[in-house]
This record gives structure tokens, C-alpha cells and sequence, in this order.
């Protein structure tokens, strides 16, 4: 037995550790039982000490304390970790052979099998350090040329508990696929580095990649294990601040309950999100996607993270078809050169302690090593032996999952790494030679005495010390400094936190009716790239789940078009939203908007309420049709009155113009014409002063006819009282009585407009709340009430009139005139009366309008009803125009 050298380390650690001896051979007994497993090795001037799985169960032996346990035993071959170690040994192979890549040395290994458990890795790890296949805490026994570094481990946790150990002692460690974020935690693992990207920016690729499909809906499928769940709450968050919306997030696990899955599967389907984030490892996946597939859930679009093995091997033929157009997350992965055919030209005694290749051919092919009894191992009855001759040809090519080289190619890094940091520390150490600094570059070779009090800051001062008080330190400093380019152009660096910088392959799983599937690099994404394009993605070489031919949507809401806001649903994320279209006057001119804008007052949402179009000015011009019309037919009227009053004039001195007191007669006709002109006030643009006088010259010029018309009736109660020559009213006839009414009637209503004019004057305006689209200019009443008091006197005055003429309709006189007089007031009233509802429920012109309709037609009803007669009998039928005939008439009456 060599001896053992104690390594120097702090007293805690010593006491941790539990070592018994000191310096010299260890006393029998005094050593810890543990299983010894001789590492596959090589002899080199360095050598790497590789922890890495081909196994990956572990089956604990039974306790029960009657007989020295078994040691743990391994199960659970996998060619495809198998294949890394492969990787490793090739790259080995490779520099060994490299001429300019530290000539001169070699690169010799230790491969454990890790089993992917804590236990024997740390076990493992502690054989690494103490050599000679010996597990002795804090002492080494080398006999061949010291370790340069340790590579491994693949899982996050196992890598986890080997770090605490080689940070102690500061030996560097190198893993090609852990992704746990606290590795990267320099304080607590201050010799360890990683070739693969960790898991710190994947959240945010994943993010990133949702928002590039616009895909604002997804649901979140996690790992209960602690990693997963916190980069699950990471990508949660990340989405949101995308912009998007988590539907579900649900922890998975095969050891869950059936029951507990089968709730996850249902939240699943129930969920209208058809895109989910599988932030978890393989076999937790495993059982969702058999229930899945027994019900027939083939509509997902599943979007993998990096801890995801994607092989068909892992999954039934139904859920491995479900995965049919996924997008995956890997390390990003250039080609090993030559690496296929190093696969394929393995033979199991390439290397006499090569026991994994052995293990390997016997899974591979069924067969079994004559004399060796690795694995209890019973085909059938027979037992066909290995030859070592057999063809790796004709295994299934799917055996070494070639498509998804992603690991590999980390360890093959991680091996590149350690061969340039040794290659420039032999370099340095020549040139330091020259200095005189340095005897021998041997000496340089790893030793364990490094005291770990020293720290990464201060390993430059470790390095200056130079000669034995160098060693793993000086690999690692080295490691930190080491910048290299692979074949494949690929640059490989370690950050300040020991890890390279973050670039994810994205990828494609696409899987053919025939079931062979493939792997497809469809993009990457890249931290070095400048913020918001890391993600570079070739859309068309991505083939879709069968559902859908194209990128599916995926929206809890589609968005709103313009014209509608968003609203928020009750309790619901902000992605799941109604639309309603804005309000009236509101424009939305972009789409998804939670907030409609309000149009300026001067304008007007167009039909789809995504612009304010200026409103349309309206108010009854002379251009307008209907303006037209009415203030022609107001003309034409006002005319006919004008011809009236003349053939009035031409035959003042017949009877029957002279009856009724023909000034009174003048006097109407004159009103009635300015009636009809007073309408053309009201057409055109409302402009101060024809807003003021439009109203009140209305009501007085119809006060003035009505008070007429008064007038007249009084006119023939007095003509007929008069008859009677006893009466006292004799003097009266004439036209004092009939001028006195019209005067103080009108005078009333003068009071009544100037108290209008003068108090709340009409004025114009622009109104924008009645009608949309709009903008009536109309003229503002004032004080409206005023407005009904006026038309409530001057109906009054009609009704007078109406009643008066009524009582007297029977009365004979010249002519009968009261009948005409009680038509036309009836006329009058009904046109005044039916006017008030129409023009409480018009607007703008309309309302205009139907005031000039009243105006000319109540004007036209007295003109015609009055005066028409007369004209009829003066033009037509001048026998009748005699005093005679008027007389005679009335005698008959009598
Ligand atoms: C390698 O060894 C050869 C012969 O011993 C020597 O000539 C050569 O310089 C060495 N190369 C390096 C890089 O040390
Ligand atoms: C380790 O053990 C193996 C097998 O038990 C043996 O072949 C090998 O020589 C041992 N190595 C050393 C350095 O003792
Ligand atoms: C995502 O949405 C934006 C804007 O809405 C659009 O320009 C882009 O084309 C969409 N991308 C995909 C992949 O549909
Ligand atoms: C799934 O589909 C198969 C055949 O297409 C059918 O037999 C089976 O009943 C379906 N299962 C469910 C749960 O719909
Ligand atoms: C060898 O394998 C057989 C089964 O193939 C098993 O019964 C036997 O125990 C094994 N022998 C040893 C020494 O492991
Ligand atoms: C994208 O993929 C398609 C189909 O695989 C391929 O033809 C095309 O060259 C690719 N484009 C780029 C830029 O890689
Ligand atoms: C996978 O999807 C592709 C394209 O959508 C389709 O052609 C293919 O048949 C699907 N594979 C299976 C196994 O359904
Ligand atoms: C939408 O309307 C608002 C207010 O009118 C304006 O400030 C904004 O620029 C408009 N946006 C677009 C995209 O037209
Ligand atoms: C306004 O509405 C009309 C339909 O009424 C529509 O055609 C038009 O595109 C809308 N938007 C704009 C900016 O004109």
C-alpha cells in the first residue's frame, strides 16, 4: 500500500470528514467501509477524473442488520448517457493525438459510474481525489501523475454535493449539463464551472419565444422539483411582463397519485390554452402524456425546456406522437467532427478496464461475456455469447439518439476546456522556465496543498508562489482565463461565475406518419445578441402539430378591433377580455386599447369609430331643397297676398270691399304679406341679429293679423248692433273700436318681446349634443318660456277671435264674412296647436322648418279662407258685387 499524503485543510473539515489517520499507512480497521469500484482509467501526464452515469437507478441494499449490507448496485443502462461518456473519450483520443494542443503531454482519465445518485458520486468523488482506488477522506495516494480536474456531473443535484467537496479543495470541476442557477453562486462553488447554459436565462428565452408566436395564453407544466419550480415561477413571470397570461401552472411528478394527475390532465383540457410550457424532466411528463393520449388530446402545442430529454425511447409510441411539432430548448449544439464514426468503431477491449463497453454490448445485443457475470442477466433459456465481433450496424440508429447531441458535445467542451488551460499553464510554465522562476514544468503538476483559505482573488498570488505550492488551482485560474474556438467556429469562454454564455438551440420534434421522428435546429437564441432580437427563428422549417398548418394562435381573447375597448373580466387574467364598442362620440383608432378616446367637439367618430371626422354643419339654408322650397313657396304666397291687396285696391269701391271696414282689410293683407316674408328670416345661417328678430317678429307680425282678424269679428257685432239706431254704439261704428283692439292687442305683445329682446335675447348656436355627426347651428330661444308665452297670447287671441266669430257666424251682414272668419281661426288654431308637439320633437333644420311650415300655412289658411271668397266674387261674379245683392241677401235673411 502507497502511502497517503494529508491534504491540508481547516480542522472542521478534518473533524467533518472523519479521518482517521495520521500521515502514514491507515491502521485495518480504522478505514471507512465502501464500496470499491475500479474506475475505468488511463495514465496520462494529467488526468481528468470523470464522474458521469451509464446507470441511473440506484437499488439500496435491504438493512436489516444481521449481515454486512451489500454494497448499492446500479440499474438502468442508458446508451444514451453512455454515449457521453463516449464523447468524452473521443475528445481525449482527439487531443491525445493533436500535435499542437499540449504536445508532448497526455490526457489520461478516471471514469466512475455515478449512477445519477448523490451517493456514489460523492463516494465517487472521494476515490477521484485519494486515487489508487482508495476512498479516504482529505488524503491522497496517488502513484500516477496527479488530477488535473474533475468533469461532471449531469445532474443538477449530484453536481451539487461533488462541488461542495472540489470547492473545498479547490480542485475545478466541470459539468457538461447541470442547470441549477446556484452552481453559479461563486461563494458557495467557487471551483465549478459549466459548459452547459444555466437555467438563469432560460425563463426568459422561453418568454421571448411565446411573444414571438404571440402566444399571450399558455399554460405551465413544472417538475415539483425545487429547480424546476422556481424557474416555472420564473417563466410565469417573464410571460406576464411580456404581456402575456399564464392560464395554469401545475406541478407534475410520476410519483404523484393517479388521482393527482389525472386532475392535472383535466385542467389541461379544460383549459382553452393550446400551447404549454413543459418546464420539466422526461419521465414527469411521461404519465400526463399517457393519460393525454388516452384521451385523445392531440392538440397541444408543447414547448420543452432544457431539463427535457427528447427521446422516442423514453415515451409509449401514443405519447411520443403527441409531441409531434414541438419546440424544445437545448444547450446550443454544434457537430462533433468524426465523433459518429468514433461511435460506431467502439469495440470493448479497445481499453482492458473498459467495463462500460462491455456493458454496453451486452444490453446492445442481448448477449453475455463468457466468465463475466456483470449484470444477472437471463435471455430466455439461451445465453448467446459475446463476441466482440458483432456489427454496431445493425443496431436500431436511434439506440445513441444521435439527433439530440446537445450533451455531448458540452462534455466534449468541457474536455477542451480542461486541455487549453493545461496547454497554456505548460506554455507559461516554459516561459516562466526561461525566467528561472520554475525547475521544472513537473512541478506544476496538480498537488493537493493548496491551504482552501485562499480564494479565487487571491489564486494569482498561489500562482506567483509557482512550484508545489501551485497545482488544481493553478488548472483552475488557467480555466478562468481560457478562451478557445472550436472546429465548428463556436467561441468558449467562462464568465465571471464560471459559466459560458447562455445560447439555446431551439428546436423542432417532428414526427412522421411512419413514426420515425426527427430533431431539428429551427433557431437559437442567443444572450449575446442585442436585447429583443436573441431569438433568431427559421418559421418555415418548423412543422406544426397535425392540427394546425401554420403557427397556432393562442389568446385567451382575440384582440379588439378598433372601434372597441377592452374591458377586464371579473376574476379573470388581464389576457381574457370582451370588447365593447366604445361610447357614442368615442373612437378607438388602435386595436387592443382599454380606453376610447373622446372626439374634439367639432367632430364625429366615422361608422367603425376609428376617426374623429369633422361633423357636418347644418341649418336650413337657401341651398338646401327643402329651404328652397319654402322660402319659394313663402315668396309665391306672400306675392298672391301682394295681388290681392292690389285687386283689393283696384276695386275699393265695391260693396264688398268696403264692407267690414276695408282699412281693416289693407291692414291684413299687408300683415299676411309680411307673415310670409317674415319665414324667409328663418332660412339661412343663424347669425346674431336674425336670431334676435326671427321670434318676436314673427309673434308680432301674427299677433297684428290675428288682432285683424279681431277686429273684423268686432267689426261685424258692431255693424250689426249698429242697425239698430237706439243703441249707443251708433257713434262707434267706423273704425275706432276695431283700431283701438288692434293696437292694444298688438301693444301687448309688444311688451312681451321687448321684455324677451331685451332680457334674454335669442342667440345662435352650435349644438353638438342632439344629433351625431353634426354640428346644428340653431339659434338658443333665450328663455324658452318666453317663446310659449308669446304663441300661448297669440292663440289666445285666435281663440277670441274664433269664439267671437263663432256667436256671430248666424249674424246677417253685408257680407258673410264671420263664417270665413271661423273656418280659418279653426285652421289656425289646429295648424298652431298640431305645430307645438312637431316642434318639440324636431331638430335642427327640421325644427326650423316645421315652424316656417306653421308660419306659411296658418298664413295661407287665413289668406285663402278670407280672401279667396271675395276674389272669387269681385273677378268672377261681379253681379254679386252690388249693394243691392249684399242688401238683398241680407233682407231675404231677415
Ligand atoms: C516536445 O518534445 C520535443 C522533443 O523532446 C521537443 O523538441 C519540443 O520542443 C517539445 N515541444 C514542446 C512544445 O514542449
Ligand atoms: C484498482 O483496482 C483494479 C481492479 O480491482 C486494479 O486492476 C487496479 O490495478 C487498481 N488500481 C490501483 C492503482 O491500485
Ligand atoms: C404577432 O403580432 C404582431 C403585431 O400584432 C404581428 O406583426 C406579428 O406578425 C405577429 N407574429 C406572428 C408570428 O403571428
Ligand atoms: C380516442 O380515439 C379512439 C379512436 O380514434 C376512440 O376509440 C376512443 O374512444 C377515443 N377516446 C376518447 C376518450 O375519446
Ligand atoms: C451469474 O448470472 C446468473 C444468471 O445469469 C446468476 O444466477 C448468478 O448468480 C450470477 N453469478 C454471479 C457470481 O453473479
Ligand atoms: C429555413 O428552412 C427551410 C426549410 O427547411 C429552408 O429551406 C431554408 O433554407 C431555411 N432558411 C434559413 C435562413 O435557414
Ligand atoms: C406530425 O405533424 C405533421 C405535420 O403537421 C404530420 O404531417 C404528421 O402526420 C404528424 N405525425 C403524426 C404521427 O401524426
Ligand atoms: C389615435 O388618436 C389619438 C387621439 O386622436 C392620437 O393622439 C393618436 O396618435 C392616434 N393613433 C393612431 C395610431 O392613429
Ligand atoms: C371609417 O369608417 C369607414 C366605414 O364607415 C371605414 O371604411 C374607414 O376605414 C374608417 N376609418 C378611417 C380612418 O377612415
Amino acid at each position: 500500500m502507497k502511502m497517503c499524503e494529508k491534504i491540508q485543510l481547516f480542522d472542521w473539515l478534518t473533524l467533518l470528514l472523519l479521518t482517521a489517520p495520521v500521515g502514514g499507512v491507515l491502521a485495518p480497521g480504522c478505514e471507512l467501509e465502501l464500496r470499491e469500484v475500479a474506475p475505468f482509467s488511463t495514465d496520462g501526464d494529467f488526468v481528468l477524473g470523470v464522474i458521469s452515469a451509464s446507470y441511473t437507478e440506484v437499488i439500496y441494499p435491504i438493512l436489516d442488520y444481521r449481515e454486512i449490507p451489500q454494497p448499492v448496485r446500479c440499474e438502468g443502462f442508458q446508451a444514451r448517457y453512455y454515449r457521453d461518456i463516449l464523447a468524452i473519450l473521443f475528445s481525449i483520443e482527439e487531443i491525445n493525438q493533436n500535435q499542437y494542443l499540449l504536445p508532448n503531454h497526455t490526457l489520461g482519465f478516471q471514469i466512475l459510474d455515478s449512477c445519477l445518485s448523490e451517493v456514489v458520486a460523492l463516494q465517487d468523488t472521494l476515490q477521484v481525489l485519494s486515487g489508487e482506488n482508495k476512498t479516504i477522506p482529505n488524503y491522497k495516494c496517488h502513484a500516477h501523475p496527479a488530477l488535473a480536474g474533475i468533469l461532471g456531473e449531469i445532474h443538477s443535484a449530484v453536481t451539487e454535493v461533488m462541488a461542495r467537496i472540489s470547492g473545498v479543495y479547490k480542485i475545478p470541476q466541470i459539468s457538461f449539463s447541470s442547470q441549477h442557477p446556484i452552481l453559479s453562486d461563486k461563494f458557495q462553488f467557487p471551483s465549478f464551472l459549466r459548459t452547459y447554459p444555466p437555467d438563469n436565462l432560460q425563463p426568459r428565452a422561453i418568454a421571448q419565444l411565446l411573444r414571438h408566436f404571440n402566444w399571450t395564453w399558455v399554460g405551465i407544466l413544472s417538475s415539483s422539483s425545487d429547480v424546476r419550480s422556481l424557474s416555472s415561477q420564473k417563466i410565469r413571470q417573464e410571460v406576464v411582463e411580456n404581456g402575456g397570461c399564464v392560464a395554469f401552472l401545475e406541478k407534475i411528478n410520476n410519483r404523484y397519485s393517479k388521482e393527482r394527475l389525472v386532475r392535472v390532465v383535466d385542467v389541461i383540457r379544460q383549459s382553452s390554452a393550446s400551447v404549454i410550457v413543459c418546464n420539466c424532466y422526461e419521465m414527469h411528463l411521461r404519465p400526463i402524456l399517457e393519460l393525454l393520449a388516452l384521451q385523445n388530446v392531440t392538440s397541444i402545442v408543447w414547448v420543452v425546456s432544457s431539463g427535457l430529454t427528447i427521446n422516442s425511447h423514453l415515451f409509449t409510441r401514443e405519447s411520443w406522437r403527441l409531441l409531434n411539432g414541438s419546440i424544445s430548448f437545448t444547450g446550443a449544439t454544434n457537430g462533433i467532427p468524426g465523433f459518429i464514426d468514433f461511435i460506431y468503431g467502439i469495440r470493448p477491449f479497445v481499453y482492458s478496464q473498459d467495463t462500460f463497453t462491455k456493458l454496453f454490448w451486452q444490453k446492445a445485443f442481448g448477449c453475455q461475456w463468457e466468465g463475466q457475470n456483470m449484470t444477472a442477466m437471463v435471455t430466455g433459456l439461451e445465453v448467446i455469447p459475446c463476441t466482440g465481433e458483432e456489427d454496431l450496424k445493425e443496431l436500431d440508429p436511434e439506440l445513441f439518439q444521435l439527433n439530440d447531441l446537445s450533451i455531448s458535445y458540452h462534455a466534449y467542451l468541457a474536455v477542451y476546456a480542461y486541455a487549453h488551460a493545461l496547454h497554456n499553464m505548460v506554455v507559461d510554465g516554459a516561459k516562466e522556465d526561461a525566467f528561472g522562476t520554475h525547475t521544472n514544468t513537473n512541478n506544476v503538476e496538480p498537488c493537493f496543498n493548496i491551504n482552501s483559505q485562499d480564494d479565487i482573488q487571491r489564486s494569482d498570488v498561489v500562482k506567483r508562489n509557482s512550484g508545489l505550492e501551485a497545482g488544481e488551482a493553478e488548472v483552475l485560474q488557467y480555466l478562468w482565463d481560457v478562451c478557445f474556438t472550436t472546429d465548428s467556429e463556436q467561441k468558449v469562454y467562462f464568465d465571471a461565475n464560471g459559466d459560458v454564455p447562455t445560447v439555446f438551440d431551439i428546436k423542432n420534434i417532428q414526427i412522421y406518419p411512419d413514426d420515425t421522428s426527427k430533431v431539428i435546429t429551427v433557431g437559437k437564441y442567443d444572450v449575446k445578441e442585442s436585447p429583443g432580437h436573441e431569438i433568431s427563428l427559421n418559421v418555415t422549417a418548423i412543422l406544426w402539430n397535425q392540427r394546425y398548418n401554420q403557427a397556432p394562435r393562442c389568446v385567451c381573447s382575440e384582440s379588439c378591433p378598433v372601434g372597441y375597448r377592452k374591458s377586464a373580466r371579473r376574476g379573470q387574467p388581464s389576457c381574457c377580455f370582451d370588447c365593447l364598442p366604445c361610447a357614442v362620440g368615442e373612437i378607438a383608432n388602435e386595436t387592443d386599447t382599454t380606453k376610447c378616446w373622446k372626439c374634439p367637439e367639432d367632430q364625429w367618430p366615422n361608422e367603425s369609430r376609428d376617426k374623429c371626422l369633422p361633423r357636418v354643419v347644418e341649418f336650413l339654408s337657401y341651398q338646401d331643397p327643402l329651404g328652397a322650397t319654402l322660402a319659394t313657396v313663402a315668396i309665391i304666397l306672400s306675392l298672391v297676398t301682394v295681388l290681392i291687396l292690389i285687386i283689393f285696391f283696384w276695386f275699393q269701391s265695391t260693396p264688398i270691399v268696403r264692407a267690414n271696414n276695408r282699412g281693416l282689410s289693407y291692414l291684413l293683407l299687408c300683415t299676411l304679406t309680411l307673415c310670409f316674408l317674415c319665414s324667409l328670416i328663418f332660412v339661412g345661417f343663424p347669425m346674431q341679429l336674425t336670431c334676435m328678430i326671427r321670434q318676436p317678429a314673427f309673434g308680432l307680425i301674427f299677433t297684428l293679423s290675428v288682432s285683424c282678424i279681431l277686429a273684423k269679428t268686432v267689426t261685424v257685432v258692431i255693424a250689426f248692433k249698429a242697425v239698430n239706431p237706439h243703441t249707443h254704439l251708433r257713434k262707434w261704428v267706423g273704425s275706432k273700436i276695431p283700431n283701438l283692439i288692434v293696437i292694444f292687442c298688438s301693444l301687448i305683445q309688444l311688451v312681451i318681446c321687448t321684455y324677451w329682446i331685451s332680457s334674454h335675447p335669442p342667440f345662435p348656436e352650435n349644438n353638438t349634443r342632439s344629433e351625431s355627426g353634426k354640428i346644428l347651428i340653431e339659434c338658443n330661444d333665450g328663455l324658452t318660456i318666453l317663446f310659449y308665452c308669446m304663441l300661448g297670447y297669440m292663440g289666445f287671441l285666435a281663440i277670441l277671435s274664433f269664439i267671437v266669430a263663432f256667436l256671430v257666424r248666424t249674424l246677417p251682414d253685408r257680407f258673410n264674412e264671420a263664417k270665413f272668419i271661423t273656418f280659418s281661426m279653426l285652421v289656425f288654431l289646429s295648424v298652431w296647436l298640431s305645430f307645438i308637439p312637431a316642434y318639440l320633437s324636431t331638430q335642427g333644420k327640421y325644427m326650423v322648418a316645421v315652424e316656417i311650415f306653421a308660419i306659411l300655412s296658418s298664413g295661407a289658411g287665413l289668406l285663402f279662407l278670407i280672401f279667396f271668397p271675395k276674389c272669387y266674387i269681385i273677378l268672377l261674379q261681379p253681379e254679386k258685387n252690388t249693394k243691392e245683392h249684399l242688401v238683398g241677401k241680407m233682407a231675404t235673411r231677415k
